[in-house]
């Protein structure tokens, strides 16, 4: 059956293995499967929901387009666009925080985190961007969603929202009810330096990440500095249970590979980290320099990048005008 597939990345600088391996990874293989339709978006306007600074998110807009396309995604068969070209997001957004209730805001917990210590002074588009998030997938009727872990509070979410409108207006399958698409295994990577903490472009430690724009030398010197333990690597797959360090290299390993994590296991049981990590700095090399490079390439053709842009609002603009007319319609606009 074909799939209407919708997803999102803030162009906030530094995008990372865990947006590749996480996400962008499996637009590239749910893309190639010729039947679906893929839509693709930066959305510049979640990344202001903290504050930005207005010249650097104009160059990480870009960047974030180059990396779709140098990680594989075709701008011939996948509509990329900029989110805040399209006005039916924010239109929509506003119409759907109408009806989504404070109680279903005040359980994400992406917001707590986030916000930290001093939710006073977090920004309203912080809190409430899952319902922009919701705005965004529910435009474009998409039947399926590709994220990592982190974004399934919020899908679920989009998800409640899209019934309660149905049922508000009467309006039985109007909002298409969309599906996740999470990965089983290797969802939700992790930081070099910690185990336990996600992978993120906020991290103050750029050695706490990957970067997809990372040179040959910058991993090697990132993989030697990775945090590990002093045992050598398990004989099973369930020894990893308390040791989250050896757990998220064997997992990027297996995920670059495209193979099990027992396979892994398997691979280098009872070796040392250094005899690990050289193999694994060569897988990583081996996808991360090709894409980096591009990404590079791409970056001195802002024309090109500018086009894809606007050739992407155009036919993303085609689809969510039509439906953020059928919304105010029924809304009584
Ligand atoms: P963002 O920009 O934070 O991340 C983009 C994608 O990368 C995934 N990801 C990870 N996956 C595994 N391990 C990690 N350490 C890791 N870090 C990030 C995220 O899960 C995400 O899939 N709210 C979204 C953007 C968004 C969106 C949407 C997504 C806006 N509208 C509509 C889907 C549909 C976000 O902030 O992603």
């Amino acid at each position: 059956m074909s799939k209407k597939i919708f997803s999102g990345v803030q162009p906030t600088g530094n995008l990372h293995l865990g947006n590749y391996l996480g996400a962008i990874k499996n637009f590239v293989e749910l893309q190639n499967e010729k039947e679906n339709k893929c839509i693709f978006c930066v959305v510049d306007l979640h990344a202001i929901t903290v504050k930005q600074e207005p010249k650097e998110l104009k160059k990480n807009i870009r960047e974030t387009a180059a990396t779709f396309i140098a990680c594989g995604i075709d701008p011939a068969q996948s509509i990329i666009f900029n989110q805040s070209m399209v006005s039916a997001h924010s239109e929509a957004a506003w119409i759907l925080s109408c009806v989504s209730k404070i109680g279903w805001l005040n359980r994400m917990t992406q917001f707590k985190e986030k916000a930290g210590k001093d939710k006073e002074k977090a920004s309203i588009g912080l809190y409430s961007y899952p319902v922009l998030m919701a705005a965004d997938i529910l435009l474009y009727d998409a039947t399926h969603v590709p994220v990592g872990d982190d974004q399934k509070q919020h899908l679920e979410l989009c998800r409640d929202i899209a019934q309660k409108f149905n049922n508000d207006f009467n309006a039985p399958d109007f909002l298409k009810v969309p599906e996740p698409l999470i990965q089983k295994q290797f969802s939700r990577i992790m930081s070099l330096k910690d185990g336990i903490k996600k992978m993120s472009k906020s991290d103050p430690s750029d050695l706490s990440r990957v970067n997809l724009t990372d040179d040959k030398d910058e991993i090697l010197n990132k993989i030697k500095k990775a945090k590990t333990d002093p045992l050598p690597l398990p004989e099973e797959a369930k020894e990893l249970a308390k040791r989250p360090e050896a757990e998220n290299l064997l997992g990027i390993y297996s995920s670059l590979k495209n193979q099990n994590l027992e396979i892994s296991v398997s691979e280098f049981s009872g070796k040392n980290f250094s005899e690990f990590k050289e193999k694994l700095s060569e897988t990583l090399i081996e996808k991360i320099e090709p894409i980096s490079k591009e990404i590079k390439r791409l970056l001195n053709d802002e024309k090109y990048l500018d086009t894809i842009l606007l050739e992407g609002f155009h036919e993303a603009d085609k689809m969510a005008s039509k439906k953020i007319k059928e919304i105010k319609e029924l809304v009584g606009f």
